[in-house]
């Protein structure tokens, strides 16, 4: 079918906060231990302990924020049992994910470790459920102070003299489950005593983010924001793409019908309402939108892959992930007013991850290459992209989004969603298109299901698109079914 958009170039209407491409990592599954960390001893070659691979393969694609430890794992973690000589760390078991032991060797020294190597800026959550103000309070003195305090000392004893930049910090998780199974009244009351002690030291000024709702609990937000939104700068909201139903069967990774093809992308198309609805009640407390929606999960959530340890939330992922991803990223910058930060659950591993391992091999799954391939947007002024016919359809075939960085390069990204249907874009943009240089990458397959596997890594991998067409100043372009693609226009 044939789709025709008007591109206004000289209508920025927002800015797309880098953040938007966030990402999770937890203390669960492969996540952490073998996805990241393999200690010094390991003969996968890594530095200091933090395999090489996956530091290469991730910072190709710019991670600009990542979340740790949890997820659920974050109010159960004690941060003191992760620092110091790795042999003298408690070992426990992580009861939520799988049983697996916890040795602590991957605490608040190697997450800081891994942000600088990755060049993103930390984002860490804090214990609210079984934790204490006082363990909140002293694990972000002994990150940020350098003045002369007992948790300062106890850094500097542990190899770390200067304070790190900390600026995200999450004040507990999903408190009205895994967190605690508080009412919203009663976390909102916890909010307000936990952040009172979340300082600022020096120089360093926190973003303090208040845990919020799941899915459609609007009255979360409600309650959040009318008790504590003046002291917050971000509230959280969590929502999962899960075709079948969480307790029953949530569907398979690569085993699927066209049906249920057809439910996640309406499911994924979901985020859009979940945003639009929980902005209206946000606005009604913060209309100068002062407090930024922090999706800090979101992503695909499958069955796991059998013979995995079911707490492991391991999945693959296939060609339908990737135009998750793209709905989503296009979802997330069209309320980029509102939304300030996202973070994909979870970065390897686990859910829907952009890198798998096996021991000391990796493969790089189709979300990452999305990831990659929309790096462009990146704090880019979002563009005004209008359709010029209304669409009709619940699940529509085209979805774009688009936007212009501080050196005038226009990045336009695509998704064409339809299983069978090639989509001819027409794309009316008021620029001389005949003075700049026009590239485009496509990311599609010719099975729904098609994924990357170790013996066959790229089965689903970018392409440059040979054919895009000028007339004037309109692009035409043909992109095949079930594609993600992204022009560049310099
Ligand atoms: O990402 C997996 C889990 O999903 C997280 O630990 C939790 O916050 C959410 O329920």
């Amino acid at each position: 079918m044939e789709h025709t958009f008007i591109l206004h170039s000289d209508q920025e209407i927002g800015k797309i906060n880098r953040n938007i491409y966030g990402h999770f990592a937890e203390h669960l599954g492969k996540g952490i231990y073998e996805g990241i960390w393999v200690g010094e001893d390991s003969p996968i070659p890594n530095t200091n302990g933090i395999r090489n691979d996956v530091v290469k393969a991730l910072k190709q694609i710019n991670i600009p924020v990542l979340r740790w430890p949890g997820g659920c794992f974050a109010d159960e973690y004690h941060w003191k049992d992760g620092i110091g000589t790795h042999s003298e760390r408690k070992r426990m078991v992580n009861t939520h994910w799988g049983g697996a032991v916890e040795n602590n060797h991957f605490g608040t020294h190697e997450f800081m470790m891994l942000c600088e190597m990755l060049e993103c800026e930390p984002y860490i959550c804090g214990n609210v459920g079984s934790g204490t103000v006082q363990e909140m309070s002293e694990w972000v003195e002994y990150m940020t102070f350098e003045g002369e305090s007992p948790m300062t000392e106890w850094r500097k004893g542990n190899g770390r003299d200067e304070p790190w930049s900390l600026t995200y910090f999450g004040v507990g998780n999903e408190s009205w489950g895994c967190g605690g199974n508080m009412t919203p009244e009663y976390y909102a009351d916890l909010y307000r005593r936990f952040q009172t002690y979340v300082r600022n030291y020096g120089e360093n000024k926190i973003y303090k983010i208040a845990g919020g709702a799941n899915v459609d609990d609007y009255n979360w937000t409600e309650v959040l924001m009318e008790k504590a939104g003046n002291l917050m700068d971000g509230l959280s909201l969590h929502y999962y793409t899960i075709p079948g139903e969480f307790w029953k069967g949530k569907g398979s990774a690569t085993n699927f019908t066209t049906d249920e093809w057809q439910i996640t992308m309406k499911k994924a198309l979901y985020m859009g309402e979940l945003i639009s609805k929980h902005g209206e009640i946000m606005d009604k407390y913060d209309p100068e939108k002062k407090v930024g929606l922090i999706i800090d999960e979101w992503g695909t959530w499958f069955d796991v892959e059998e013979g995995t340890n079911p707490g492991f939330l391991y999945q693959q992922n296939t060609i339908r992930d990737a135009l998750v991803t793209g709905l989503h990223f296009h979802i997330f910058q069209e309320h980029c007013d509102r939304v300030q930060m996202t973070n994909i659950a979870q970065t390897v591993n686990v859910l829907q991850a952009m890198v798998l391992t096996n021991n000391e091999e990796i493969l790089l799954t189709p979300t990452y290459h999305v990831f990659d391939m929309f790096k462009g947007h990146q704090d880019g002024n979002l563009l005004l992209a209008e359709k010029t016919e209304a669409e009709t359809s619940e699940i529509p075939q085209v979805s774009i989004s688009a936007s212009k960085n501080e050196l005038g390069q226009v990045t336009i990204s695509l998704c064409n969603l339809d299983l069978q249907e090639e989509a001819v874009i027409k794309l009316k943009i008021n620029m001389d298109l005949q003075t700049k240089e026009i590239s485009g990458k496509l990311l599609t397959a010719t099975e729904m299901n098609a994924h990357n596997t170790l013996e066959n890594p790229n089965t689903v991998v970018p392409i440059d698109i040979e054919e895009i067409s000028i007339f004037d100043n309109e692009l035409e372009v043909s992109l095949p079914p079930m594609s993600v693609a992204v022009l560049t226009l310099v």
